[in-house]
């Protein structure tokens, strides 16, 4: 493995993944090629000579490596690594699923994708099926494919999971499952080493694995660069207020709240767990009371996952009832259960919030049409993970975001970088 040409690192997409994984391979291209430029500029002015030529070694030298006879490309260019590894996937009639691997990933960084969320329709068995997939229906077929990549050889096994599934149910009361650490011994006995997922529901679910290892990504950044857009961050005006929907993201909306040196309040919900939210309409949520003041002022609140809506609807209608003038949300998982769209846009006309902001971390193509939807973002981050990950290079200023939200709300200026 060299830094210029890293032909160990592997992107497996299962169906579910598959748009996820392409928008970060993107990323991936231009990390390498941007590094390949900076590191042949800087060899080439210091031993003094030519750009071309210093090319042409540093891709003899990689050639060399390679067992590869034919050997593709141009000699005078950086080339782009050829992640994606091929695979085919089949779904038999009685639900079953394969999965067969195409390229040889014997040895290889194997990162493969899953999100259990696309609820979009994918087309399967080499174009003659199209299926929609439910949440249990990708944790199959991410489980065979694992297995498929353990039996191929692959030297390490790195699952991609923005959503990490069942995370829900990570502590039991009475006779219950713990389903989220089921799931964890499930990917860790099928020798997965490591898993990446985003803003995890809670991070209890770490405690689960003896020998795999969670990096839980954070999408604050991408989010307030797009706050950054519709709102003026850096104002000293008292007009703008971070609220926790409910009392299980106090901690998450402190950050925001910290980050941008803004006050933070918070709703306390009264729930009956006998009845299971079905929509936004019908949910559990008995009762709803604020501590703090959003009178008069932009109220933001940022949540983990958006399931039906209920929550955050509830959330939305009560604080412009309270005299908020504009209600923006934040949302790492915007699952968008059922008919949630449609609540929204109900929702919205009745001038119950401002904006959404999402990021594409889960599949939802019709969300993108909705003038109440911004989206962030977040594959640039987890190509650079990723990238990090395979070189054995430390993860820290990725996964603290602190310095660059500062830096971004003192400029009040968005970069596009990340
Ligand atoms: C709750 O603890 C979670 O953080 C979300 O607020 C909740 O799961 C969202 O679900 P729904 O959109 O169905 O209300």
């Amino acid at each position: 493995m060299t830094y210029s040409e890293p032909t160990d690192l592997a992107v497996l997409a299962c169906p579910g993944g598959e748009s996820f994984a392409d928008e970060v391979i993107k990323h991936l291209n231009h990390i390498y090629s941007r590094r390949f430029r900076q590191k042949s500029d800087v060899l080439a002015k210091r031993y003094e000579v030519d750009r071309t030529s210093l090319v042409k070694d540093i891709n003899f030298y990689n050639d060399l490596l390679t067992s590869d006879i034919c050997i593709r490309g141009d000699i005078t260019k950086f080339r782009a690594p050829d992640f994606k590894v091929k695979a085919r996937f089949t779904w038999f009639m009685n639900g079953e699923f394969k999965t067969e691997i195409l390229d040889c990933i014997r040895g290889k960084d194997v990162f493969i994708f899953q999100d259990v969320e696309n609820h979009q329709e994918l087309v399967l068995n080499d174009g003659k099926n199209k299926l929609t997939f439910s949440v249990n229906d990708h944790i199959m077929s991410l489980l065979v494919t694992i297995d498929a990549v353990r039996h191929a050889g692959a030297a390490r096994i790195t699952l991609v999971l923005p959503v990490y599934p069942y995370s829900r149910q990570h502590k039991k009361k009475g006779r219950e499952g713990l389903t989220a650490s089921l799931l964890g011994h499930l990917y860790e006995n099928l020798g997965v080493n490591q898993i990446i997922t985003l803003d995890i529901h809670s991070r209890e679910i770490e405690n689960t694995f003896h020998k795999a290892r969670i990096e839980n990504l954070h999408a604050s950044y991408q989010i307030i660069r797009e706050l950054s857009k519709i709102v003026d961050l850096a104002s000293e005006a008292d007009d703008f207020v971070v609220v926790s929907p409910d009392t299980g993201a106090v901690d998450r909306n402190k950050f925001y709240a910290t980050g941008l040196k803004k006050p933070l309040a918070m709703l306390y919900k009264e729930r009956d767990y006998s009845v299971i939210t079905q929509n936004a309409h019908t949910t559990n949520i008995k009762s709803v009371k604020l501590l703090g003041d959003v009178r008069g002022k932009v109220a933001f609140l940022a949540d983990d996952m958006l399931g039906t809506g209920g929550t955050l609807l509830k959330a939305m209608e009560f604080l412009k009832e309270q005299g908020a003038t504009k209600v923006i949300a934040a949302i790492s998982l915007p699952f968008f259960t059922g008919d949630a769209i449609e609540r929204f846009d109900e929702a919205y006309k009745q001038g119950n919030f401002f904006r959404i902001i999402g990021t594409n971390a889960v599949y939802h193509e019709k969300l993108l049409s909705r003038e109440w939807y911004i989206k962030t973002n977040v594959s640039g981050l987890f190509a650079q993970v990723i990238s990090r990950l395979h070189h054995n290079q430390s993860l820290s200023d990725l996964l603290d975001n602190r310095n660059i939200i500062e830096k971004l709300v003192k400029q009040d200026k968005p970069t596009e970088s990340e």
